[in-house]
This record gives C-alpha cells, structure tokens and sequence, in this order.
C-alpha cells in the first residue's frame, strides 16, 4: 500500500502540470485574476491597502485575453506554488522590480528579495516588484510577499510546446549551455498564491492598468517637485537657517530641506524625539523655516530606541530580533501602529513638519531581522521583510491624508501596490549610470527613484549628475555626509543654477505629468520600450533591415540604459562624466532640440555633443511644455502664476494641463481642472496658440500667459 502511494504521488508529481483548467475572471476591464490553492490573507496589496481605481480602468478600454490561456499553468505540490506563462520566441521582458544594471529581463533567474541593492540584478532590491511587463503588451502580477524564484525564460520542460533542439556540443558551434526556453517559471513558496493578468494592448497600456489597478500613481505635492536639500547629519536649527539663507541670496530654488539622524536625540536606533541640544525649539524651529517657504523633512528608521519614550509601551507588539539594538514595531497590529504613529503625528506633523524619509527597511541582512525571526501576528520575518517598506510609507501618508495634506519623501523599500504612496525610492550605491537604469526600470514596477547627488571627485561630474536629478522624480541632493551644496564646484556653480531652475520653470508640466500618473496610470519617467510604437518598431527593422545601412535597427535591437521619456513629450539622454558626446535613439517621428527648437532627426541614432553646461533633451514633433518663472519656491495654493508656453515643431500641438490647490486631497473631491492647451498655424503661416478657460468654481492658477514657438 506505501509502495503504492509512492508510486502514485511520483506519478501526480511528473504530470504535465497544464492538468488543471484555470478559471481567470476578469476583475476589471483587461485585469484577470486567478486563485491557485490556498492564497495567504496578507499579501502584497493588503500590506499596502491599495484601492483600485476602477472608473480610470474602464476609460482604458476593453481589451482580450492576452495570452493563450491553456498555456498558462498553476499548481501547488508539496506546499509550494508552482507557475508557468508562456513566452513567444523573441518576446522580450522587463521589470521584475527596481533592477540597476539591465532592462531586458528574459533569460535571468531571480529571488526577489527586498534588500539593499548589492551590484547584482539578482532579485535583491530595494523594491523587488513580482509584476514583468512583454513587449508584446501585457503583464503579469503574483500577489505574495513571499520570496518568490522567477525563471524568466531559462527553464526547458520536457513538455514543452517549443522545446529547445537538442545539439551536439562536438561537431555544432551554436551549441548553447542555455538552450531556448518557451516560459516564465516562478515557485512561490506558499500553499496558494492570487495572480493577476493586465491587458494592453501596449506595454505602457498593461503598466497603466496595473498603475490604476494599485490605486494610479501619487500625486506629490506641487512643493516637492521642486528642489530638495538633505543637510548634515550633525546640523543645528541654526546651521539649517543659514543654509536656507544662502540659498535664497544666492538664487537657488529650495522647497524643503531634509534633517537627517542628528535631529534625533538618539539614532539607529531611534527615539524619533528632537535632540534638545541641537533643536532646541523645534516647533519655531519648522514655522519660522516654513514663513520662508522652505518645508521640513525628516530622516528616520522604524527601530525603536530601548531610550524612546515609547519603548516600554511598544516593547510587547514588537518582533523577537532588534535591529541595532532597536526593537522592530509589528506594524500589522493596530495596537502597535497607534503607539508608533502616535509621536509622529505630535512631535513633529502637529508642528509642521512636511515629510519623511524613512529609511532602513531594506536590508542588509547582517544588521535586519533574520528569517528567523517571529512577530507578535504571526506573520513571518520573510513577509514583513517584503512589506515592512509598504507598510511604513501608507502609514505614514495616512498621518497627512487624515489632515487633508499632501505629503512626498523618501522610502528605502517598496513593493507592488505602493504606485499611489507618496514617495520615492534611493539608496547608496551611487553609480550615475546605474542610476539612470534604475529610473528607467522604476517605470515597470509603479514606484519613483531619484538618481540623488551626494559628492562628486570633478565638477564636472558634479554637474552632470546634478542634470539628471533634476530630470528625475524629486531634484534632490543628499549632503548627509558631504555638506555638499549647488554652488560646491564654484566653476560650475551657474550652470547648476541654471538646471535648477529650469526644473522650477518647468513645474507646470512636472505636475501635470505626475496628475497623468495619478489619473491615467502613466509613469512620469519612463523606459523607451514604453515608448508607443518603439517596440514594434524595433521587431520589424530588426528584422528587415541590414545592420550597416541602418544603424538604428542595430541600436533599437539593444537594451536602452542610458535615454528615457521624461512625461508626454521630452527624451532625456544624460551624459556621464568622461563623456563630450553621446549617441541619442530618436524613435520614429521627428524631434526637436528642447534649447533651441532646432530639428534633430527622425527614427535615427544621432551623436550629440552638446558641451557641460547641457543635459540632452529632445521634443516630440508638436510637443508643447508649459513653463513658468524661475520662482525660488512652489507656488501657494490658489498663487497666480504666468505661463510660458513654449510649441516645438511643425505639427500643430493639444496639451491638457493639470491645475489644483497643489498642497490638499480635495482634487478626490473634484477640486481639479485640466485646460487644454492648444497651438495651432494660421493660414498666413504664423502660429497662434490659445488656453481654455476655467470651469466655474475650479481652480484656476494661470495668471498671464506668453507663447514661444521654438522651432522657427
Ligand atoms: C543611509 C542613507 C543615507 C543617509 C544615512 C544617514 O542609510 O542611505 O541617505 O540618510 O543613512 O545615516
């Protein structure tokens, strides 16, 4: 009889696992779920609360099933999840999470693991987002904060509908140690698991949908699109308000300044209590810092102190390890949300503060709680280490959202379901080249990474890095340890302020790229195989054209690191230290120089040489981008500003611009407009462009509007 079962469970175990029929339903227009097994109740989007945004979904329209069902499988043996998705021969992958070093995602093996980023795209990140994206326009999400294997395109099944050839190692030389393989495999390890399938029919439509899905992007305040100077460790309220000063006489822009560990009393661990010595009056402090227009972060880490205040009442709903001696809230008990929050909420949002940048909460796991940790809840260390970093940041966006206030900072760790919180991702690596990979793969994963500044050995990689921040999610340096400021490299210390304005200048579109994050579901700052058309383009010139007539067709064929879409209508292709020029893919379409207006190429590889004090950056044909005056802070709530509006091209151009109080939530009260922009030529050939007015009882902030029709 044991023999029997043996044999009988061998045989269940070498089963084609394609077995079992599915049963996907369709949850929203082009969003399919699947239960396999026994799903765990905490999961990824429970850990961080996010509501779908279904009437943003349906406007995307319906769309059909994008993958052939049968070819989909799912089932648990022995306590495991075991899943398969098909993959055509050429389809190509991206994302996997916040990856630094590849775009192109088939052919890796994984185990996304939220971690510091060790210089290997090995699934070890600071935001390991279960959910890849096909260029062939659809994605796929596994709900589980579980440390998940992914096989993306390596594995070969002996039941393989596409099986690799078998060949000859001896006699055939395209003989490969990796031979073709036709799925995406995954091992979850959980007893169930929920998935989800996002429809396109583009990539950038399956990113949308899974966007929305997550609740639509956030929508910073207008403040933190502006400039950000994280100061010393050590610094007093004193030493922060004449850097502030100095900011000002100077003429550089700053919205808030960060505070970081010294503010605290103690830290790593924490007491998340004002050092007295330092800050002696913190509530002066942060009103007098903000009657200037500057706003206040603060740096922290969970771990709680044994000196905090709040240590003895907290000590029981937190897990068995430390974290450098600090205990580890169980963030998933209310009891222990409340007492944590609580000293937040008072000491330092009560009196003003605007922001956080949590930090820690990734790894390492020489200083993190092991695996073999336990929690108050019962849940597993392996799941409050994929979610601690979600956890953090909803709950402490809800501190603002409950005083109807914006809020954007700075997390250490996310994961799938955090599009909407609002903040964004960083680390110490400090490789710009990497940086500009990450950015680029942020827009696969529904998370925001700024390519900080810290120090720099040249001024000229001060400047070239000080570029590509301010084409990034949040302009920021970190001079937590440097004291760098803008002005560090004298030699350089106007083109600096040059960039830094015109990241104010272009504020308008800034904020109405992220209200499309917010409202569409499309990613501010994007890879170029979101790109519409790209990716078909670059399958059918492959294909067709010779390599040597056509370098573009060799270039579009590669993965792209270092250009990116920067909102609806600007390519940005940053120059690294020790490069005078650089080679820019314009896909098809004509563009045009975003400095001069002047026409740069048309679905071609141009080289630029665009000297130090410029960053490259390039304009859709009828691109229009709305800017304002340099102002050295956000404007106000309801604050008139004078519009910019500059018209690149020879098509004639329709831009909706976003308007808001920019600081509160009452745009989900309708508290919104969108205006649309338009430029159109007049039969004499002169441009004319030409702004909607406002509904009655919405915002409306446009004070005198000029128009600037670049390309001549
Ligand atoms: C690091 C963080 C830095 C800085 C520093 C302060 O973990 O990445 O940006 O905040 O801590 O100790």
């Amino acid at each position: 009889m044991k023999k029997l079962l043996c044999l009988l469970s061998l045989l269940i175990r070498c089963l084609p696992l394609s077995a079992q029929p599915l049963n996907w339903t369709e949850t929203a227009p082009g969003i399919w779920k699947l239960s396999v097994g026994k799903p765990e109740a905490y999961n990824l989007l429970t850990a961080a609360e996010s509501q779908p945004n279904l009437s943003a979904i349906s406007r995307l329209g319906k769309t059909a099933f994008p993958l052939a069902q049968n070819d989909i499988v799912a089932t648990v043996v022995n306590g495991k999840t075991y899943l398969r998705f098909p993959l055509d021969r050429g389809e190509q992958l991206f994302g996997f999470g916040l990856n630094f070093q590849t775009v192109h995602q088939r052919g890796k093996i994984l185990q996304l693991h939220v971690d510091h980023y060790g210089g290997k795209d090995n699934g070890r990140t600071h935001a390991p987002v279960p959910f890849y994206v096909s260029a062939n326009g659809y994605g796929v999400f596994v709900n589980s904060a579980r440390y998940i294997t992914v096989y993306a395109g390596t594995a070969a099944r002996k039941d393989s509908k596409n099986p690799p050839v078998a060949q000859d190692r001896n006699t055939d030389k395209n003989w490969s140690a990796r031979p073709y393989s036709d799925a995406v495999e995954m091992l979850v390890p959980a007893e169930g698991v929920e998935m989800y399938v996002f429809g396109g029919p583009t990539p950038l439509d399956a990113v949308r949908r899974f966007n929305l899905f997550n609740g639509g992007g956030c929508l910073p305040p207008r403040w933190g699109l502006g400039f950000t100077q994280r100061v010393h460790r050590l610094y007093s309220a004193d030493d922060v308000r004449k850097e502030a000063a100095e900011f000002e006489a100077r003429k550089y822009p700053l919205d808030f300044i960060g505070l970081e560990p010294g503010w605290q009393s103690k830290s790593y661990p924490c007491t998340f209590e004002w050092d007295k010595t330092r800050f002696p009056q913190p509530e002066a402090f942060v009103k007098d810092m903000l009657s200037k227009g500057v706003r206040i972060n603060l740096w922290t880490n969970p771990y709680v102190s044994p000196e905090a205040s709040v240590y003895p009442k907290i000590a029981p709903y937190t897990g068995s390890h430390t974290v450098w001696v600090g205990a580890v809230p169980d963030l998933t008990i209310p009891k222990a949300r409340e007492l944590f929050w609580d000293v937040f909420a008072k000491d330092h949002i009560g009196i003003g503060v605007s922001g956080y940048k949590i930090d820690e909460t990734d790894g390492y796991d020489y200083y993190l709680w092991p695996d073999v940790a336990t929690f108050p809840s019962g849940l597993s260390a392996e799941q409050m280490r994929q979610t601690y970093g979600l956890l953090v940041q909803k709950q402490s966006a809800d501190l603002f959202r409950n005083r109807n206030q914006r809020t954007y900072g700075l997390t250490r760790a996310s994961n799938a379901g955090g599009s909407s919180l609002p903040y964004v991702l960083y680390n110490d690596y400090y490789s710009h080249e990497d940086f500009i990979t990450a950015l680029i793969n942020s827009s696969f994963s529904g998370v925001l990474w700024t390519p900080e500044v810290r120090a720099s050995k040249t001024s000229e990689e001060w400047l070239r890095r000080f570029q590509s921040v301010c084409f990034s999610p949040m302009a920021m340096i970190n001079a937590w340890a440097s004291s760098t400021k803008p002005w560090t490299f004298p030699e350089v210390a106007d083109q600096v302020r040059d960039i830094a304005q015109l990241r104010m200048q272009m504020m308008p579109y800034w904020y109405t790229e992220f209200a499309k994050y917010h409202f569409e579901g499309t990613p501010p700052f994007r890879a170029m195989n979101l790109e519409p058309g790209f990716q078909a383009e670059v399958k059918k010139e492959v294909v067709t054209a010779s390599l040597e007539e056509n370098p573009y067709a060799e270039a579009v064929g590669k993965e792209i690191k270092d250009q990116y879409m920067a909102g609806e209508y600007l390519l940005v292709a940053p120059l690294f230290t020790g490069q005078t020029s650089r080679k820019v893919i314009l896909p098809k379409g004509k563009w045009y120089d975003f400095y001069t207006g002047r026409f740069a190429g048309e679905g071609e590889v141009i080289t630029v040489t665009p000297g130090l004090d410029k960053i490259p950056v390039f304009v859709k044909d009828g691109g229009i981008i709305p800017m304002m005056p340099p102002l050295l802070h956000a404007p106000k709530p309801g604050q008139k500003v004078d519009l910019d509006i500059r018209h690149y091209g020879e098509k004639p151009g329709q831009y909706q611009l976003y308007d808001d109080d920019g600081e509160t939530f009452d745009y989900e009260r309708g508290q919104y407009s969108w205006r649309t922009i338009r430029v159109e030529r007049r039969k004499n050939g002169q441009w004319t462009g030409a702004v909607s007015a406002a509904e009655k009882g919405k915002p409306d902030t446009i004070g005198k509007v000029t128009w600037r029709f670049m390309t001549k």
